[in-house]
């Protein structure tokens, strides 16, 4: 069975583990990244977890100065992809987002990137703008937002 949790620091090698086979491990120190608990930013990571195996991730930020929550990261282990755990992680982050107040939530992912954008799309995001600069490979980055 498929369960959506808080991730801990006990997760962080799942995760690692999930970010080296998906093949662009990412560059930040993602230890640090589960200490990001203060007045003015919060981090978050999920996990979903199937008969005890660490089968997807993802990460938000929860900002105060505009009271919003950015999804930074959902990733999926590739053989358990197209099954609905992205979509789960999502409602997961949204709740969480709703109890503490958010008003909106919001996600950017390249412009290629197509099972991200169509699953933002399908779990209601709107394209509300675009970056040309902001990624190290140059691809366009689109940016999605949902009110809450
Ligand atoms: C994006 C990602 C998280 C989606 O996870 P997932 O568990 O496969 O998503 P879901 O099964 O919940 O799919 C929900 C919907 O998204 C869309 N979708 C998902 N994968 C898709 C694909 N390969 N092509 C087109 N649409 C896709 C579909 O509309 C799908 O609904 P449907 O299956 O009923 O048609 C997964 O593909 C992934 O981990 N990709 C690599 C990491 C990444 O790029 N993350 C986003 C940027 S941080």
């Amino acid at each position: 069975m498929l369960e959506i949790r808080l991730a801990t620091i006990k997760d962080l090698p799942s995760i690692q583990q999930l970010e080296k086979r998906n093949g662009e491990p990412t560059n930040e120190d993602l230890r640090v990244l589960f200490e990001v608990d203060n007045p003015n930013e919060k981090c978050r990571f999920f996990v979903a977890e199937e008969n005890g195996k660490v089968v997807g991730y993802s990460r938000m930020h929860f900002y105060r100065w505009n009271n919003s929550a950015y999804v930074i990261t959902v990733l999926v282990d590739a053989r358990n992809r197209r099954k609905g755990i992205g979509t789960r992680l999502l409602e997961a982050m949204e709740d969480f987002a709703q109890k503490g107040k958010s008003r909106v939530m919001t996600f950017d992912a390249a412009s290629d990137n197509m099972p991200a954008l169509q699953l933002c799309l399908k779990s209601g995001f709107k394209i509300c703008g675009y970056n040309d600069k902001i990624y190290r490979n140059g691809k366009t980055a689109i940016y999605l937002a949902k009110e809450l």
